[in-house]
């Protein structure tokens, strides 16, 4: 196909022509607006504005606005990923774990402690879920804020005996800036000190108005530990992940998010990018800790063979070849530095003689 030149990828990002030669420039590609680009170099500046890309074919690179995707006839449907937030100890990890008991697949792999906090679940009739846990711990609000904004639906855990509490509502809010539908499982509704009822009445306070309420926000009254009405609960999670009509092309490069990879199909042998860190898959771990060859959309893994530890959150890509891995990890390395110096950061001495 033909190739990209400024003047292309400035129009269908509406920005200017100059704007886009500024920053190839400080990617370290000099062109002028009408020289033309390669797709990876092209796909990085897109990036840098803020735009997702859809690579066609190996040369090829079309700009979306966010949310836009691949082309209809390549697009499969891909189960939801689905992040458990809530207050310190309502039942989260309880949940995860009552759940993942009651995988349909979990029985060859039998017990093998996982270490990733995200499982993937085939339900009883055969559909996917993919879950992420997170704290519930005040200290974990950006980790909160990133699982909320990765993910495809939040399901909000209030505990039946405790009701809404801080982390509850910054839960709610985290989902809301990320624009996440909320399912609310009302756990412990064994305790006898248990009154969902209260819960939904608190929730009203924060504009989650339930069914009950005569809203349209599902909430299902579940016990983890007695493992009620978890079958419930996977029932809304589908219904509303239908709703979200969610799809992935499982044949394009994978592209994902450390913890949860989203997009396309990893391969062991595939070079990526992490955060500002890259290497070649060496080897891969489901999340019941068996060795994999491969990852397809939604599904977590543990991966090894990257440079070094890349941060929770942090986007992957995979890139043609070992050039291109390091020049956009050191590119990403110069702009994590560029963000540290505009902040105030102290240099350490390594940094310090690499900046002379
Ligand atoms: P953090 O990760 O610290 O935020 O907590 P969490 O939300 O993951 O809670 P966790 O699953 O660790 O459960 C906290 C406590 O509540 C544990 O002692 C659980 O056994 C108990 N618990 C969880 N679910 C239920 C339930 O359905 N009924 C009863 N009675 N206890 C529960
Ligand atoms: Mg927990």
């Amino acid at each position: 196909s033909e190739a990209l030149d400024g003047t292309d990828l400035a129009s269908r990002m509406a920005v200017r022509g100059a704007e886009v030669v500024k920053r190839l420039m400080e990617m370290g590609t000099i062109v002028t607006i009408t020289q033309s680009i390669d797709a990876d170099t092209a796909q990085l500046a897109v990036e840098e504005f803020g735009h997702k890309v859809r690579r066609v074919s190996e040369a090829d690179v079309e700009i979306g606005l966010k949310g836009e995707d691949d082309t209809i006839d390549a697009l499969l449907i891909r189960s939801p990923v689905v992040t458990v937030m809530g207050h310190v100890d309502h039942g989260k990890t309880s949940l995860l774990d009552a759940i993942r008991s009651s995988d349909v697949a979990s029985g060859e792999a039998g017990g093998i402690t996982q270490h990733i906090g995200a499982y993937q679940v085939e339900t009883p009739k055969g559909a996917r879920i993919t879950f992420i846990d997170t704290p519930g711990h005040a200290a974990f609000t950006e980790m909160r804020a990133r699982g909320a904004s990765v993910t495809d639906i939040v399901v909000l855990v209030v505990a039946a005996d405790d009701g809404v509490m801080p982390q509850t509502a910054e839960a709610i809010n985290h989902a809301r800036a990320a624009g996440v539908p909320i399912l609310v499982a009302i756990n412990k509704i064994d305790r006898p000190d248990a009154d969902p009822n209260r819960v939904r009445q608190d929730l009203l306070q924060h504009e989650i108005v339930t069914e009950a309420m005569g809203g349209d926000v599902l909430a299902v009254e579940i016990s983890a530990t007695q493992k009620l009405n978890l079958d419930k609960l996977e029932e809304a999670i589908l219904l509303q992940a239908e709703l979200l009509e969610l799809t992935a092309n499982p044949d394009r490069a994978a592209e994902g998010v450390v913890i949860e990879a989203k997009r396309g199909t990893l391969r062991i042998g595939d070079i990526v990018v992490a955060g500002a860190q890259w290497g070649r898959v060496r080897a891969m771990y489901d999340d019941h800790g068996a060795a994999t060859k491969a990852a397809g959309p939604a599904v977590p893994v543990e991966v090894l063979g990257l440079s070094g530890a890349p941060q929770a959150g942090d986007e992957v890509v995979v890139v043609e070849n070992e050039r291109r891995a390091r020049e956009v990890s050191e590119f990403r390395h110069a702009r994590t530095r560029e963000k540290e110096v505009a902040r105030g950061a102290p240099l350490n001495l390594e940094q310090l003689f690499s900046e002379i």
